[in-house]
C-alpha cells in the first residue's frame, strides 16, 4: 500500500481547478470554529487581515491537536485566497473579502474535523506530479515513492527504460503508481485494476490530466482473479493494515481513507499471501520471467519474506531486491520469477 497510512504526512500542494467536495457538511461559522483568545475579542474574519486569519486558524488547529498547525493554516488560507504562500508573506495586511472568508471557514472547519489537506483541496503531489484525490481512493503517500524508485531501478538493470514493456498495477486506486511509472517509462503500456469503481474513475481522471490515457487501461477486477500473463513488471501497494488496528490510526487515515484501501485482514498480510501465491502459480505456467514489486507496511518485511520463502519464491538463483526507506526500514520487496520451463532449460544448458 502507499506506505504505512498510520505514518503518512499530510502535506499536499494546492491544486487550482479542483473543486472542494460539495457533499461535505456545511462549515460552522468562523467564530464557532475559531476560539477567541482569553481576554481578547474574537475578530470577525470578514474584516480580518491575512496575518490575523492565519493566526486564528493556527491557534484553532493547534488546540484541535493538528500537527503542523501553522503550515496547514498557511496552505488553507493560500488556497482560499487562490494565492501562493509568498503572496501571503508579501501582503500580510490585506483584508479578506466575504467570499474568501466563507471559503477559508469551510476549509478550516474540515481540517478541524481532521480531514487531510489533500482531501480538502482534492489533490496531492506524488513523485513530482499532481494527482486528483477523491473520497474513493487512498491518499497517495510519499512512502510509495520508495516502490517507484525500486521499480525504476529494476527497469534500469533490465534495460527496460525505453522498451515497450507491459505493466500491471494491482489495486491501482488513484493510479499514482501505474501513471508515475508510465510517465517515467515513455514506451511502456499498462493495466491498472481495482475492485472499486470510484477508484477507477479517479485513476482515469488522473490518466487524462497527465496525458497518459493512450498508454493505459483500467479494469474492475479482483486481484485474486487477475492473470499475471504477458506482463513484465507487476506492481502493488495492497491494503496491509491489520483490521483491528484501523480504528486506532490517526483520524486523517481512519476516517478518510477508504477501508477497502487499508484493511489487510486479521494480521495485515492477506493480500501478500494472495499476490505471492499467484506469483508462485504464475511461474509454473509462464514462459518468460517477470518482476513483482510490492510495497510493505513498516515492520512487515520478515513476515512477507517468510511467506515468499514458503511458496518457493526465494531461494538460490532467484533475484530478490529489498529496498529501505530513508529511515532504513524495508518498505519494498521485488522478486523476479524464474518460470519453470526456463529453469528446466537452464539446468539442461551447462
Ligand atoms: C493501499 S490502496 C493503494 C492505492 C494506490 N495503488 C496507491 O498506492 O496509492 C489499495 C487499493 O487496492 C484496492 N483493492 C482492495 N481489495 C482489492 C481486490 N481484492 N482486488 C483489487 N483491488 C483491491 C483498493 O480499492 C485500493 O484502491
Amino acid at each position: 500500500m502507499a506506505s504505512d497510512p498510520a505514518e503518512k504526512p499530510d502535506g499536499v500542494p494546492s491544486h487550482p481547478g479542483v473543486t472542494p467536495d460539495p457533499h461535505r457538511q456545511p462549515a460552522p461559522a468562523i467564530n464557532n470554529v475559531i476560539p477567541a483568545q482569553a481576554g481578547t475579542q474574537s475578530t470577525p474574519l470578514s474584516c480580518a487581515s491575512v496575518v490575523e486569519a492565519q493566526r486564528h486558524a493556527t491557534r484553532a488547529l493547534s488546540a484541535a491537536g493538528v500537527d503542523n498547525a501553522p503550515g496547514d493554516a498557511r496552505r488553507l488560507l493560500a488556497a482560499a485566497l487562490v494565492a501562493s504562500a509568498a503572496d501571503l508573506i508579501r501582503d500580510p495586511g490585506r483584508a479578506l473579502t466575504h467570499a474568501e472568508t466563507a471559503q477559508f471557514e469551510a476549509f478550516l472547519a474540515r481540517r478541524l474535523a481532521r480531514e487531510p489537506i489533500s482531501r480538502i483541496l482534492g489533490a496531492r503531489e506524488f513523485y513530482g506530479r499532481p494527482f486528483v484525490v477523491t473520497p474513493a481512493v487512498l491518499d497517495p503517500r510519499p512512502d510509495t515513492e520508495t516502490l517507484i524508485e525500486a521499480a525504476l531501478a529494476i527497469c534500469r538493470t533490465e534495460g527496460w527504460l525505453n522498451r515497450p514493456i507491459q505493466l500491471l498495477d494491482l489495486g491501482t486506486g488513484s493510479g499514482a503508481i501505474l501513471l508515475t511509472l508510465l510517465a517515467e517509462l515513455p514506451e511502456a503500456t499498462g493495466l491498472g485494476i481495482d475492485v472499486s469503481g470510484g477508484a477507477l474513475a479517479c485513476a482515469r481522471l488522473n490518466a487524462g490530466a497527465l496525458g497518459l490515457s493512450a498508454r493505459c487501461r483500467f479494469g474492475r477486477y479482483d486481484l485474486a482473479a487477475a492473470s499475471f500473463s504477458g506482463f513484465d513488471l507487476i506492481v502493488s501497494n495492497p491494503p496491509y493494515i491489520p483490521a483491528a488496528d484501523i480504528e486506532a490510526l490517526d483520524p486523517e487515515v481512519a476516517r478518510f481513507d477508504p477501508r477497502l484501501a487499508l484493511d489487510g485482514g486479521r494480521d495485515g498480510l492477506d493480500y501478500y499471501r494472495i499476490i505471492l501465491g499467484k506469483l508462485a502459480q504464475h511461474q509454473t505456467v509462464s514462459i518468460s520471467p517477470a518482476w513483482l514489486v510490492l510495497e510493505l507496511g513498516a515492520g512487515q518485511s520478515a513476515e512477507v519474506i517468510e511467506i515468499a520463502e514458503k511458496l518457493g519464491l526465494i531461494h538460490a538463483g532467484h533475484d530478490v531486491v529489498q529496498t529501505a526507506d530513508l529511515n532504513g526500514r524495508i518498505r519494498c520487496i521485488a522478486i523476479k520469477t524464474h518460470p519453470a520451463n526456463l529453469q528446466q532449460k537452464n539446468l539442461e544448458t551447462p
